[in-house]
């Protein structure tokens, strides 16, 4: 940072974008790498990309992907898949699997039978958890369709792929990770769009810096956008690239803390496969029995619930978490339930998940996953700077709340 001061390179040019892109591209294993303002803007430009390769460049007041479809995560932040709604295509949500928390490589398959016309599947690592990889990859491959992948939760998670372990960021066609201040590594702010396509990343490079033409005065073809990094904030990047794997060792540490802690409970952790991944821990979450679970519901805006012995319920944990001053958070509410996407399309792996319960009929069947999940997990405290004295604090009052 003091570099780019002293330097006089307070821009978006500079030695540490140029430093930065190179030292990510060769950690995650990808040929390239643009240094953007956010993951949001990566998720931005992949999904423009995925669309401009499948659909062709789109008139300058349309986006590319205009009343198409993206199979899209549904467990997950909503940044994942908003960039189909900037480029004006519509997501339809797959449903979630207990594997892993992510997409249901089942749900998916469906998903293709019931929208052939899919091209583009746009899919997160959620908690630093990667997905099924191999499955989703072989059954994109069979339908042609582009992946853009958000591993802005996982950056240093692997997935091995084809008996080969390979980086989260470099399983999909189109890659973005993220910088934001919650994240392993930070530099307050800033993403960067990963990629093997030389012409795919100088095409996002300038995009990313408002889509100037060669020519001696400001000449544009195409659409452009201002979201280049900042070299001061490349360089809080590079400052912190060193400690990823510290991050990474001290996250796994809280996890196996927390799994440890809660032993006899009737709760268990966040899950991954053990044999192909190795996740980036990036939050410990934790799930409750449906037995143990006390009534609990929610609206839009408030939870209540009602206190039983014996069990509990996110709303009581995380409220009794927060007398200690510490923050857990439920798990990200499933896209499908978001009331802005409430009305988009959600396929389950036993196909439409909306409009499945019968007044007539009394077993339906009900199968929701990402709603299941929502209901009976939630996000412990998962700072690494917290001591094991404070997380021990909170493991027994976890504890209490079962009593
Ligand atoms: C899964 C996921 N995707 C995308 C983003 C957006 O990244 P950024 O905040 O860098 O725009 C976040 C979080 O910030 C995220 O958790």
């Amino acid at each position: 940072m003091m570099e780019a001061y002293d330097t006089n390179w307070m821009s978006t040019v500079g030695k540490n974008i140029n430093e930065i892109e190179g030292q990510i591209a060769e950690y995650v294993g990808v040929k390239y790498a643009v240094a953007l303002s956010a993951g949001t803007a990566a998720l931005h430009l992949a999904t423009k990309l995925a669309g401009e390769k499948i659909y062709g460049q789109p008139r300058p007041n349309k986006g590319t992907l205009d009343q198409k479809i993206v199979l899209c995560s549904d467990m997950t932040f909503d940044a994942t898949i908003n960039a189909v709604a900037y480029e004006d295509g519509e997501a339809v949500f797959i449903d979630t699997e207990y594997d892993t928390w992510n997409m249901d490589p089942a749900a998916l398959e469906k998903a293709f039978e019931v929208y052939p016309e899919a091209k583009i599947v746009v899919i997160a690592h959620l908690y630093g958890t990667p997905a099924k990889m191999q499955e989703i990859k072989d059954i994109c491959d069979r339908h042609g369709a582009l992946i853009v992948e958000d591993a802005a939760e996982s950056l240093g998670a692997q997935y091995k792929l084809n008996g080969q372990w390979v980086e989260t960021g470099a399983l999909g066609d189109y890659n973005c990770i993220s910088f934001n201040g919650n994240k392993i590594i930070t530099g307050s702010s800033g993403g960067m769009f990963l990629t093997n396509s030389k012409e795919d990343a100088e095409k996002v490079k300038k995009w990313s810096t408002q889509s100037r033409e060669d020519a001696p005065w400001y000449q544009h073809e195409e659409i452009g956008y201002n979201y280049r990094m900042s070299n001061v904030i490349a360089g809080v990047i590079r400052g912190q690239l060193p400690y990823l794997q510290k991050h990474i060792d001290e996250k796994k540490a809280i996890y196996e803390r927390y799994k440890e802690g809660l032993k006899g409970l009737p709760v268990s952790m966040n899950p991954y496969d053990a044999e192909n991944t190795r996740p980036n821990f990036w939050l410990s979450c934790m799930i409750i029995d449906e037995d143990a679970m006390c009534k609990q519901v929610r609206d839009d805006k408030n939870a209540l619930y009602i206190p039983e012995p014996g069990k509990s319920c996110p709303t009581e944990i995380l409220e009794t978490i927060s007398l200690l001053n510490a923050e857990g958070r439920p798990i990200w509410k499933p896209m499908h339930m978001q009331p802005i996407y409430r009305n988009h399309a959600f396929i389950t792996a036993r196909g439409n998940g909306r409009a499945r319960s019968n007044a007539y009929i009394k077993e339906s069947g009900l199968v929701d996953v990402g709603a299941d999940i929502f209901d009976r997990g939630l996000c412990l405290p998962s700072d690494n700077k917290m001591t094991p004295e404070q997380q021990d604090m909170i493991i027994d009052v976890i504890r209490h709340c079962f009593e």
